[in-house]
């Protein structure tokens, strides 16, 4: 008769996690962290650096609620992983304003009235800081088009390209365009 196989403890065990030593600046701070291979940046900043600002919507790259904006790049934090960005800058909604001063641009999502439950409103104020700073906006189809990756499931799309459209041209992005006011 055959012996019965006996698991051990050992057998049983889940095997180890390794994790993977990254270091980032967050919104001007140098911090460092051990994350599994598969965390992703969006779950840095919000469960490892409680940044919570950076939403997870989709987490599926679809929505751009988790826009940060890393190496001076918009991109989708659910579709980035932290062990392949290890070394980057990265600047949430909570690192744009300076001190108790907000970034132009969440002043005007305020004028503007630019959000109703505001899920998507830190994505969005991410990108369209990173897309004036491309310096490609000439007219309201322009910021159109280059935030049609950040969705309002409220719809306030009127009001946030009349917010963005206020500091571009404020700012110049859309200096040569009268398209810009249209
Ligand atoms: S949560 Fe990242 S794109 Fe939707
Ligand atoms: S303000 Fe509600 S999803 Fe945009």
């Amino acid at each position: 008769m055959d012996t019965p196989i006996v698991a051990t403890a050992q057998d049983t065990a889940p095997p180890a996690v390794e994790r993977v030593p990254v270091t980032f600046e967050i919104n001007g701070k140098t911090q460092s962290f051990e994350v599994e291979a598969w965390t992703t940046l969006l779950d840095l900043l919000r469960e490892h650096c409680h940044l919570t600002g950076t939403k997870k919507g989709c987490d599926h790259g679809q929505c751009g609620a988790c826009t940060a904006i890393v190496g001076g790049q918009r991109i989708n934090t659910c579709l980035a992983l932290a062990a392949v960005r290890d070394g980057a800058s990265i600047t949430t909604i909570e690192g744009l304003a300076q001190g108790d001063s907000l970034h132009p641009v969440q002043q005007a999502f305020i004028d503007h009235d630019a959000f109703q439950c505001g899920y998507c409103t830190p994505g969005q104020i991410c990108s369209a800081v990173a897309m004036l700073d491309e310096g490609r906006v000439k007219s309201k189809d322009d910021i159109r088009e280059l935030m049609s990756g950040n969705l309002c499931r409220c719809g306030a799309y009127v009001n946030i390209v009349a917010a963005i459209l206020e500091v571009a041209n404020r700012a110049g992005s859309g200096r040569q365009s009268q398209g810009a006011r249209s």
